[in-house]
């Protein structure tokens, strides 16, 4: 047995599935399943597990995380998901699964359109989002209904993707049945089959191959293609520009295209959210977990403080956010919310590693600043018009969807939304 030989604390498998017979059977998901491992096994520094028949290894001690996402982050590059680009082509090619060297020449290209210059030129068409999402608050409301708060952001947030990343008018907030929401909500939304094709990318790629899942299915890659490409092409001809991300798409494309023609080859070239939101990041991380694949063996400390034992090149390694950032050690009465523990002073003295809502590392969320600040402009927006409380209809506690591999609630969160006088 891998584990056993190592010397490495793990949890007993099961045949075919190993550990992961409640995420299988949907009873449970990859985010809650590696919480509980995390919540259980804290007077170790790390613990096995077996995902189907693949070894992976569960962090427990702050100090190795660190190690892993930063100080050795050259040895843990790639993250352990992977989607086989024949079956799930928008998947495979998109930057969060690139591995090696096709994605430190894509992050590199990228990472200048997420500065904060040029986030802050994008406030405009994002602030153009927020206003349309109170229009259709005061819409919904004017009757006194209750607004479903989940839908409403989700609308938000659709409609700034298509402004600022896609460079089209989404409409999803003013259209609830166009074109572009379909798609996309359709991306967002759980099957029992996308479970399965996401459970099987982060957790055994193989399998994911072998039954040919597909996390975008053909429709949706077909028009998200089609969408960019008439864009890019109707700017090229128009020579328009907005500012956005295809902006930067289409500046890069020319670029390449110089390159060819001169036979040469380029080199690879915050603040932090109003406490609001940082503390239901933290209560509620939306991804929920953080993984990285060892690339070559790598030497840990023994599990029992006696010298040193060894990691086998290929391991995926699994981090628990939403385990440490729920652990009471830390975060005292975990379940409370309390926007007082991002205060300056609570902040000072405690280490990034019990906050990583953005992941950490040179792998670290590339829309970390953009989505701050479509978050903090919608939050603004909604709270300067109207007080949000509880109604009678609100699920409490929040159940989660135990198919989705993100934190997303798994029923409709209608609320009160009372406009101030
Ligand atoms: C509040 C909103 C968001 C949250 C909570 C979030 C969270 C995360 C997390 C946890 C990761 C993994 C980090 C790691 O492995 O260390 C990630 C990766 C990533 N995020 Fe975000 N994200 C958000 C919004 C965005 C937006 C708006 C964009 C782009 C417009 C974006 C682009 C990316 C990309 C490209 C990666 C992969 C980076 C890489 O592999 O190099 N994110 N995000």
């Amino acid at each position: 047995m891998f584990w056993k030989k190592l010397g490495i604390p793990y949890l007993k498998p099961i045949p075919f599935v190993g550990n992961l017979k409640d995420t299988v059977l949907q009873k449970t998901n990859i985010g809650l399943f590696l919480k509980k491992v995390y919540d259980e096994n804290q007077d170790k520094p790390y613990v096995g597990i077996f995902c189907f028949d693949q070894p992976c290894l569960v962090m427990v001690d702050l100090e190795l995380m660190k190690n892993i996402l930063i100080k050795d982050s050259h040895n843990f590059i790639d993250r352990a998901i992977t989607a086989d680009e024949k079956v799930d082509p928008f998947m495979g090619k998109c930057i969060p699964l690139l591995k090696g060297q096709r994605w430190r020449h894509v992050r590199t290209k990228l990472e200048p359109s997420f500065s904060a210059g040029k986030t802050k030129k994008m406030f405009e068409q994002v602030e153009a989002c927020a206003t349309q999402l109170t229009r259709m608050l005061e819409v919904t409301t004017a009757d006194g209904s209750s607004v479903l708060v989940r839908d409403a952001t989700m609308r938000y947030t659709m409609d700034v993707i298509a402004s600022c990343v896609l460079g089209i008018d989404g409409n999803s907030l003013e259209n609830p049945d166009s074109e572009y929401k379909k798609y996309i909500a359709g991306v967002m939304d759980f099957s029992i089959s996308k479970g399965l094709a996401s459970l099987t990318m982060f957790m055994c790629p193989a399998l994911q191959s072998f039954f040919k899942l597909r996390f975008v299915d053909e429709d949706t890659t077909e028009f998200l293609r089609r969408l960019v490409w008439t864009t890019v092409e109707y700017r090229q001809k128009h020579s328009t520009e907005r500012n956005d991300f295809l902006d930067r798409l289409n500046e890069l494309m020319n670029q390449e295209k110089m390159d060819a023609s001169n036979g040469t080859k380029t080199k690879s070239i915050s603040e932090s959210g109003p406490i609001l939101s940082t503390e239901t990041q933290r209560k509620y991380p939306v991804l929920p977990f953080l993984d990285r694949r060892c690339e070559r063996d790598y030497e840990i400390p023994d599990p029992h403080g006696s010298g040193t034992i060894i990691l086998p090149a290929g391991t995926a390694v699994y981090i628990s956010n939403f385990g440490i950032q729920n652990n009471p050690k830390y975060f005292p009465n975990p379940e409370n919310f309390d926007p007082e523990r991002f205060s300056e002073d609570n902040k000072r003295n405690r280490s990034n590693m019990l906050h990583m809502p953005f992941g950490d590392g040179p792998r670290k969320c590339l829309g970390k600043r953009f989505g701050l600040m479509q978050v903090k402009t919608g939050l603004v927006h909604i709270l300067s018009k109207y007080e949000v409380a509880p109604c009678k209809d609100t699920p409490i506690p929040l159940i989660l969807d135990r198919r989705a591999f993100s934190l997303s609630p798994k029923e409709k969160i209608p609320m009160t939304f009372i406009r101030h006088i």
